[in-house]
């Protein structure tokens, strides 16, 4: 499985806090079959420049990979790095955010404000197709639901040039957990991701999400995501 977004790389982010926390959270998404994970740390605009970004996120990732190494590669998923960059306005005009999409494709992982989504901002999300030529994907869309309370939004992202990435706690909780199966079944989900930060609250968990999607006799749509992200994320 590809877990689009984690956050793994040890003391970049509010994710792991050391590289023991982010050995064992690899191991244990290679014990839930995720096979390729994206690393991918906040970005914010307004406290972060890229290029010191991408400094302190290749210095996090050659440390974790040399001890990897050490500690037998073979036990960890692939890693590739990406990042989550915050929505500001301008973002479809700050050509540098380019470089933050995953590396060796076009996609831009972008986590949406806290508040109301105006119109303007899905637009402006759009526009980065054109003016920074990337593929947008809409972060833990469920997440985004849950705190604005809004069922709306992926309806209000169909039609646009933008694709939807989908929490494995989307699945996972008795509340949402309908829904999400029938969002994946319709579509409506592109990309899913563990979004783990740590071993405890927010721990990897995407191979407990496949077991429910498994269990709803959803195992072959599943599938049919994972060798589409598998494809687009490794020949794009
Ligand atoms: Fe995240």
């Amino acid at each position: 499985m590809v877990d689009f977004h984690s956050h793994i790389l040890p003391g970049m982010d509010d994710g792991a806090d050391s590289l023991r926390t982010s050995l064992a959270m690899l191991r244990e998404s290679a014990r839930q079959s995720v096979d390729i994970l994206c690393a991918t740390p906040h970005f914010s605009a307004d406290e972060d420049d890229v290029v010191s970004f991408l400094g302190r996120r290749e210095e996090a990732f050659a440390y974790l990979r040399s001890v990897m190494k050490k500690a037998g590669g073979k036990a960890f998923p692939e890693i590739r790095l990406g990042a989550e960059v915050r929505y500001f306005p301008g973002l479809s005009e700050a050509k540098d955010i380019r470089d933050l999409c995953l590396e060796g494709t076009p996609f831009l992982l972008i986590d949406p404000p806290e508040g109301p989504w105006p119109d303007g901002m899905l637009d402006e999300i759009e526009r980065c197709v054109v003016t920074l030529r990337c593929v947008p994907v809409i972060a833990h869309i469920d997440r985004c639901m849950r705190l604005l309370h809004d069922e709306s939004l992926i309806a209000r992202t169909k039609g646009r040039r933008m694709l939807i990435q989908a929490n494995g706690s989307f699945f996972l909780h008795r509340r949402s957990r309908e829904r999400a199966l029938k969002h994946l079944e319709e579509g409506d989900i592109h990309f899913l991701g563990s979004d783990c930060c740590n071993l405890h609250d927010r721990g990897p968990n995407l191979g407990y999400a496949a077991d429910v999607i498994a269990e709803a006799g959803l195992a072959s749509v599943l599938e049919d995501l994972n060798s589409k992200v598998r494809r687009v994320i490794t020949e794009t």
